[in-house]
């Protein structure tokens, strides 16, 4: 059977999850369009390195913060890849503990603006640009990640994980809206993901105790749930979250 190659708009694929999501599809020859915003080199080196075995890899600059800018790479992404078949939202801004009375809110609502507004935006262009209808053989798809602070919330993390919950309720309506377009929306929600280096040693111990499988997740767990989502093989699974969290 003829190999299914999908196009690809990921965001934030210059570290972490995105990074492990973006090596994966392209190595399976999809056709990506991948987006950084600060990591400029990183992002040359993967555009260079994964262009070795496919040439349909293109990245992307953008601040997702600044909205008027979405347009542009959607635009780009529609140039390089004529149609998407499946949109990512991965970027987010992640940040730093804090209690909820020391919350400034500017602070809160960049991320919002990043990590869920940018995500509403996209999805809103990806539709319109979407000629998708019952009758297309194949389902296209959005798939955002959130986090399972959305469902736990999260002590000091009052200004994050309402962002990831956002991305969540979007999932559940947007996925009820869109079937009849053949469009699936899908959430992942990751647990604690070994993608950042600002580890402390006895933190990371208990956290690692509270986890079942008694590990941290490995962002290349999560690309392989992604690589199985935006397969047709899981068409039917639609408008639900996933969590990837080793038990916890
Ligand atoms: N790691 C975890 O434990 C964990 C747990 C739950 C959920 N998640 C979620 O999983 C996703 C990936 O997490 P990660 O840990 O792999 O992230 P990460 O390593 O921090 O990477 C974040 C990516 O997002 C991009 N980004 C950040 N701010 C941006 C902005 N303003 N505009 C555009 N792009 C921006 C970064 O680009 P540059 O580096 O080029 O600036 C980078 O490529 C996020 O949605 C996160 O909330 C992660």
């Amino acid at each position: 059977m003829a190999k299914i190659i999908k196009t690809i708009l990921i965001t934030g694929a210059t570290s972490g999850i995105g990074k492990a999501t973006l090596k994966l599809l392209a190595s399976k020859g999809h056709k990506i369009v991948f987006t950084y915003n600060k990591r400029l080199s990183e992002a040359k080196k993967l555009e260079k390195n994964l262009r070795k075995n496919n040439e349909h890899i293109y990245s992307y600059k953008i601040d997702l913060e600044k909205h008027n800018e979405i347009k542009k790479l959607f635009s780009f992404a529609v140039k390089k890849l004529k149609t998407i078949d499946c949109l990512i939202n991965n970027a987010a801004f992640f940040v730093q503990r804090k209690k909820f009375q020391y919350l400034d809110l500017d602070h809160v609502k960049k991320i919002m603006n990043i990590n869920y507004f940018s995500v509403f935006l996209l999805c809103q262009l990806f539709v319109k640009a979407s000629k998708s209808n019952r009758e297309k053989k194949k389902w296209n798809s959005i798939i955002n990640i959130s986090s399972t602070a959305a469902k736990f919330g999260g002590v000091n993390f009052t200004h994050y994980a309402p962002s990831k919950a956002a991305l969540e309720n979007l999932t559940i309506g947007l996925s009820r809206e869109l079937a009849e377009k053949k469009i699936r929306v899908l959430n992942v929600a990751p647990g604690v993901i070994d993608t950042r280096k600002d580890k402390n040693k006895r933190i990371l111990k208990k956290v690692i105790s509270e986890i079942p499988n008694n590990r941290l997740g490995k962002a290349e767990d999560v690309a392989n749930l992604l690589d199985f989502l935006i397969d047709d093989k899981s068409e039917y699974i639609n408008g639900t979250t996933l969590t990837i969290s080793g038990g916890r």
